[in-house]
């Protein structure tokens, strides 16, 4: 089923809910790949019904040129969708009716790492994930670790805000070589793809000479250096970061994830790992 109003996304949800069933959602902005697919199917295993969410949001893109490249491709998203309860497919005007003045914005963990170098980004992001929990009033929610950080603000203002919704943190999928799936690989060209698997090298060597006690500041270098080497032309961060808060750490006392974005070919990418 698709929907493309909140009133019939309302209706729905209360029919099922009536019948007792919990209702999960899988917020994405199309441009499906597996691990977006990975994310449907454990929705799928652990909610009666399934919403699947497909907004471009442009109130979460910094850059104009970005918004305008973000790969759009409803027919085929629908396609792999086949099965799922509902589609909701909203119009920008449906989202964000004339007069729309709100906006979410979590402090501190926000303005780190990605907040740092896509101003505005994490704002359109808990801005929109808001609503779309607000609307479908879902259960659960999922979400890929892939976006480590959103992950995290996407806990904090659930707990601040009192949302009544669980989120489901999920494994990110990878290509064979390692490369995290991403809607933007498609855009690398067959060199910069080849060479963008340094970026999950360049994370895992990080990691290991942290984990042998090497100094934080020197195994972060090496990975720079790496991603230099290999191809990337800028690198916005390579960090060490309490898994939960985001905050730089030197030492390993408490979990703690690599993050790293960098541009290749053009195509800015983002990866993590747990340390
Ligand atoms: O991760 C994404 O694709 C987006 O940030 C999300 C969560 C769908 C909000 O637009």
């Amino acid at each position: 089923m698709i929907v493309r109003t909140v009133a019939e996304l309302r209706a729905q949800v209360a029919a099922w809910k009536a019948d007792g069933a919990v209702v999960g959602l899988v917020p994405t902005m199309g441009a499906l790949h597996d691990g977006h697919l990975s994310l449907v199917e454990r929705a799928r295993a652990e909610c009666g019904r399934v919403i699947v969410s497909i907004f471009v949001n442009p109130k979460q893109f910094n850059n104009p040129e970005d918004l305008a490249k973000y790969p759009r491709d409803e027919a085929r998203d629908l396609a792999l969708l086949e099965g799922v309860d509902a589609v909701f497919l909203p119009s920008v005007e449906e989202m964000y009716p004339a007069g729309f003045a709100s906006t979410v914005h979590v402090e501190r963990l926000g303005d780190r790492l990605e907040g740092t170098h896509r101003p505005g980004h994490f704002d359109g992001m808990a801005t929109v994930v808001t609503k779309l929990f607000t609307m479908s009033q879902a259960d659960v929610a999922f979400f890929g670790e892939k976006d480590w950080q959103q992950l995290q603000i996407v806990r904090r203002f659930v707990t601040d805000l009192n949302l009544p919704i669980r989120i489901e943190g999920c494994p990110t999928l990878r290509e064979a070589d390692g490369l995290a799936m991403s809607s933007r690989n498609r855009r690398l060209g067959a060199q910069a793809r080849a060479a963008a698997v340094a970026m999950h090298d360049a994370l895992q060597g990080a990691a290991r000479a942290v984990r042998r006690g090497e100094g934080a500041d020197m195994a972060l270098r090496v990975g720079v250096e790496a991603l230099h080497v290999a191809g990337f032309a800028t690198v916005d961060y390579l960090e060490l970061c309490d898994a939960e808060t985001l905050e730089p750490v030197g030492t390993l006392s408490r979990p703690a994830r690599l993050l790293v974005a960098a541009s290749i070919d053009g195509v800015r990418l983002i990866d993590n790992i747990a340390v």
